[in-house]
């Protein structure tokens, strides 16, 4: 049996962050300074949590952060995960998310580890626009090298997540159209949600879907594309002469809860049940308290079951998460 919430929602994608280290500081995400850091797990101990997420049916497991790529091991981590078997004995499909920054060397290694998918965050196609969000000069440059030492070593395909932030780089949404159609990638839109630890969201900074589609097709006219499967949160969309994809992941203007498939381990070895979690499960603590496979198992699907219906970003009583995303894991 999935594991299954009490909505009925088979949960089959687990995110691992496996540090809260970040090399950037994204407007949308974290603070100027320095914030306080959770201390990480080593990486065979998530490599212990992942296999009992997979012995109840994950089928997925995307490696993130902080930036992932900071963590030492992390090609043979994933070479790890490579070994593990879903339990209708497949291959685990295996992502990651990545600033891109330390990309170029790691791309071939990863995918010679078995890494099947990469998804790249980049917020402007533009150096100076990029320094302002990610508050790093000269990081562009090499975001942009290594997407395509994603691309060149066959990373198929590569995933470009663009955060629009109104005032920002809400000017980039044709740029974004071009670079998909000529790097061959797939560049996904993220609606902004008020996870970053700056407090500087509003509803009006949200640059929404609605917005982004008709900001295209007045360059050039855009269909919509069938989904891949029930649960993708984005909306699929290519140009009229069908070179170019682009996806839209609007869960302000179009909240997709009601389809989650996802669960997520913080790199201090919590589960979040959702990126709006106001609590943390200690699954780590179970495991150092003795806990065997079974103990942890019960534990999880306890733990599944409180997954909360839904977000509720943008309504009046609105309470942020406990932890940004840096310290969550996208
Ligand atoms: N709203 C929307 N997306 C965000 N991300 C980080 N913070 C936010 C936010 N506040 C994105 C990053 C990354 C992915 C993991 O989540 O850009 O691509
Ligand atoms: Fe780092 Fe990603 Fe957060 Fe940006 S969004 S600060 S790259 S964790």
């Amino acid at each position: 049996m999935a594991l299954r919430d009490k909505f009925g929602r088979a949960i089959t994608d687990l995110r691992v962050s496996i540090t809260d280290r970040c090399n950037y500081r994204c407007v949308y995400c974290r603070t100027g300074s320095e914030g306080p850091q959770y201390a990480d797990l080593k990486l065979d101990e998530y490599l212990r949590i992942v296999q009992v997420f997979v012995d109840l049916g994950i089928e997925k497991v995307r490696v993130t952060g902080g930036e992932p790529l900071l963590r030492k091991g992390v090609v043979e981590f994933v070479s790890e995960l490579a070994q593990l078997r879903t339990k209708s004995a497949k291959p685990l499909d295996i992502a990651i998310t990545t600033n891109g920054h330390l990309l170029a060397d790691l791309a071939q290694p990863l995918k010679d580890a078995g890494l099947n998918r990469i998804t790249v965050s980049m917020d402007a196609v533009d150096a100076e626009k990029f320094a302002r969000i990610t508050r790093v000069n000269n990081g562009f440059e090499r975001v942009l090298a290594g997407i395509r030492a994603a691309r060149r070593c066959g990373l198929d395909p590569v995933k470009v997540n663009c955060v629009l932030l109104r005032g920002f780089n809400d000017d980039q949404i044709v740029e974004f159209g071009k670079f998909a159609r000529d790097e061959g990638v797939i560049v996904r839109f993220i609606e902004f949600m008020p996870l970053e630890e700056d407090r500087v969201w509003s509803p009006q900074v949200v640059v929404t879907l609605d917005e982004i589609v008709s900001a295209l097709s007045a360059w050039k006219p855009v269909r919509q594309l069938p989904p891949n499967t029930a649960s993708e949160t984005a909306r699929r969309y290519t140009f009229a002469d069908g070179i170019g994809e682009i996806g839209i992941i609007a869960p302000v203007s179009h909240p997709f809860c009601g389809h989650c498939s996802r669960i997520r381990l913080t790199s201090d070895g919590k589960i979040r049940t959702c990126l709006f979690s106001l609590l943390d499960h200690d699954l780590y603590r179970v495991m150092q308290d003795g806990g065997d496979e079974g103990a942890m198992s019960a534990y999880i699907r306890a733990v599944v079951e409180q997954k909360e219906a839904r977000h509720h970003i943008g309504e009046s009583g609105f309470v942020p998460p406990s932890r940004s995303m840096v310290h969550i894991g996208g």
